[in-house]
């Protein structure tokens, strides 16, 4: 089969538009196979090694079983960089693009160094990238999995930043013998009753990742404002993303606690989910 004729293959399984086939067929080609896209155009009668074949055949069944492109090509970027990624761990959002931008920007004019914990740090893309944009910034990264700061020690090393990586369990009682003068944290915000409404592709992703414990959507929020009340420095700022469906609920946990400011921003799809908590 030459290159082509699998391209067309791809068309036809695919059932969207060409635009958005020929989009998902070049960058397999690039990131699985190797071969620059420009062939194509160059020498369509180009032959494919039957490896070649079976790896983007394969590709695309799982395309077609709506696996996520970016666990195939074992990549995904984010605020600039290119984030390893696979089942283990979250596919990082744009949304959260946006509350790495706020909380780098809110920092930029600072002339000492302020700490910084990224809590359920997943691939680590909110704290790596937070790391090599703001040199005043000293980050720490922390998971409870495993395997899931593995994929954090990659990224560190492949994005070449300086923060720390350390194992914490937010269901534990136990703290960090640390102050923190930042906690940022995308914490796993779905509840059990979205799933219907969310994209088929999150299938694929971790649980642990995507979903707050059945009966408390805010579980995690909980978490980390006890977290905070031991480890944020005074005056200190916490940066989360949140469920924008669990706006009343979540501002109803925030009345316990004494706050000097609370400020929501909507993300690019104009929904509620980003919040910065002054003390
Ligand atoms: C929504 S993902 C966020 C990943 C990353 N921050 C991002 O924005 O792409 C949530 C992360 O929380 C972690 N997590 C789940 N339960 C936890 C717990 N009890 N303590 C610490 N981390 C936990 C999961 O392993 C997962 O990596």
């Amino acid at each position: 089969m030459n290159i082509t004729e699998m391209r067309d293959v791809y068309r036809d399984k695919l059932g969207i538009s060409i635009d958005e086939c020929d989009f998902i067929f070049k960058i397999l080609l690039k990131e699985l196979c190797d071969i620059d896209p420009i062939k194509i155009a160059l020498d369509p009668c180009f032959i494919l090694s039957s490896d070649l074949i079976n790896t983007l055949l394969k590709s695309l069944n799982m395309i077609i079983d709506n696996y996520p492109i970016d666990y195939l090509i074992n990549k995904k970027n984010f605020y600039g960089k290119d984030f390893y990624v696979d089942e283990n761990v979250l596919i990082p959002r744009p949304e959260t693009e946006e509350l790495v931008d706020w909380l780098i920007n809110d920092n930029i004019d600072v002339n000492h160094q302020k700490n910084v914990i990224d809590l359920c740090s997943g691939s680590g893309c909110i704290g790596i990238s937070i790391d090599i944009n703001n040199k005043y910034l000293n980050v720490t990264l922390s998971d409870f999995s495993t395997n899931v700061l593995k994929i954090c020690e990659i990224n560190k090393k492949k994005l070449n930043s300086n923060v720390k990586i350390i194992q914490f369990d937010l269901n534990l009682t136990s703290t960090l013998n640390k102050k923190f003068d930042i906690i940022v944290s995308n914490p796993p915000y779905l509840s059990l009753d979205e799933l219907n409404h969310i994209g088929k592709n999150v299938k694929y992703e971790p649980e642990i990742a995507l979903f707050a414990p059945k009966d408390n959507p805010l579980y995690f929020y909980e978490k980390i404002l006890k977290f905070a009340s031991t480890n944020l420095s005074k005056n200190g700022i916490i940066y989360l993303e949140i469920n924008p469906n669990f706006i009343l609920e979540f501002n109803q946990l925030l009345s316990n606690y004494t706050i000097n400011h609370i400020n929501f921003r909507d993300d690019f799809r104009g929904k509620k989910r980003l919040v910065k908590i002054t003390f």
